[in-house]
């Protein structure tokens, strides 16, 4: 490419989002080829925005990764470089960048950040090389740093179609922010990171009996909730998420070596939350890669769960989140 037109600099910010249908183990680990197809809504409330800088004087001699304006050396640091590499192979740059990321939610607060973070990255990333890029690519960009992170560059109800190749596997939108006023409430028991990453945990899924039998049922899951979030039928959506979160945790738990994520608050509120829904309440729960429960809800019902959530011994705090859109560019402050 033509050094002239590129623009050396590129600034974006995106939310991170919350499966509704999970993924969980990969075809292929280096490119992040999901097993199997999956369903988010992304999280308005929580935003990263980063900025990516070419440079072209002598000034830096190698990449240089800043989160919340600390400098960062390690793994995140090796991630981010190699994520840039691909950008910088596709546009013939060979040139070092300083990249400035800014989290609105802590980064040990056990919330997902890799998601918002390789989302905003992508397209900061694609920006400032010059690059073409469709909404299509920047998922498909995203997903090789953080598989997930490919469903938070479209906007509001995500599908990722899994796909069996770099060109086929990437995320659309199927309803919009306003389709729906769904609430996630996370109630936050743990802030340290967790011990084994999703990364890792991808690898090993396949060494459970049970992900056959997941992956042999997502079909149904998947439609089932995307009826089911189209409908807005609360009482189908629940009992499908529900039931998604519980199959992906037991994958984990027979995993060999064994992923338990869930801790005794966390076991509690998958009993209170059920039981607050059979008092008349939409609400229901689902878990990532640890053991914070995110309860959905609707707008009109966030306030009570919230404080349900609250009263509960072991809920350090909650968070609380509207639909969020997609990834999109800003000027860098
Ligand atoms: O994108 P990753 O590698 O952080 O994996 C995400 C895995 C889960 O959060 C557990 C499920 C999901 O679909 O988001």
């Amino acid at each position: 490419m033509d050094k002239t037109t590129r623009k050396m600099l590129g600034a974006a910010a995106a939310h991170p989002n919350i499966a509704f249908i999970k993924y969980w183990g990969n075809i292929d680990d280096d490119l992040r080829l999901a097993a199997n197809d999956s369903i988010s809504m992304n999280l308005a409330a929580l935003e990263t925005a980063t900025s990516v800088e070419f440079i072209e004087d002598d000034s830096l001699a190698s990449d240089q990764l800043f989160i919340n304006d600390t400098r960062i050396v390690q793994d995140a640091f090796d991630r981010v470089s190699k994520f840039i590499d691909i950008a910088r192979n596709m546009a013939g740059i060979d040139l070092p960048a300083k990249v400035e990321s800014f989290t609105n939610f802590p980064m040990g607060a056990g919330i997902a950040s890799s998601a918002a973070a390789f989302a905003a990255l992508s397209l900061a990333t694609a920006e400032a090389a010059g690059l073409e890029y469709s909404p299509e690519f920047l998922s498909r960009y995203a997903r090789r740093g953080s598989g997930s992170a490919c469903r938070s560059i479209p906007s509001g109800f995500v599908e990722w179609k899994a796909g069996n190749t770099d060109e086929t596997s990437y995320a659309t939108s199927f309803a919009d922010v306003t389709h729906w006023n769904l609430v996630d409430c996370i109630a936050i028991i743990d802030e340290d990171h967790k011990p084994v990453g999703s990364t890792a945990g991808h690898a090993l899924a396949q060494t459970s009996v049970l992900q056959q039998a997941r992956l042999d049922d997502t079909p149904r899951r998947f439609e089932a909730c995307k009826q089911a979030i189209l409908d807005k039928d609360f009482e189908r959506f629940a009992e499908v998420v529900e039931q998604d979160s519980t199959i992906m945790h037991a994958v984990m738990m027979t995993s060999n070596p064994s992923l338990f994520y869930w801790a005794p608050t966390s076991v509690h509120l998958m009993k209170v939350i059920p039981n607050l829904r059979r008092s008349g309440i939409p609400v229901c729960f689902t878990l990532d890669a640890g053991p914070n429960v995110h309860a959905i809800t609707t707008q009109d019902y966030a306030k009570t769960v919230e404080e349900t959530l609250h009263s509960v011994d072991g809920v350090k705090t909650v968070i609380k989140s509207k639909v969020g859109g997609g990834t999109h560019l800003r000027i860098k402050k």
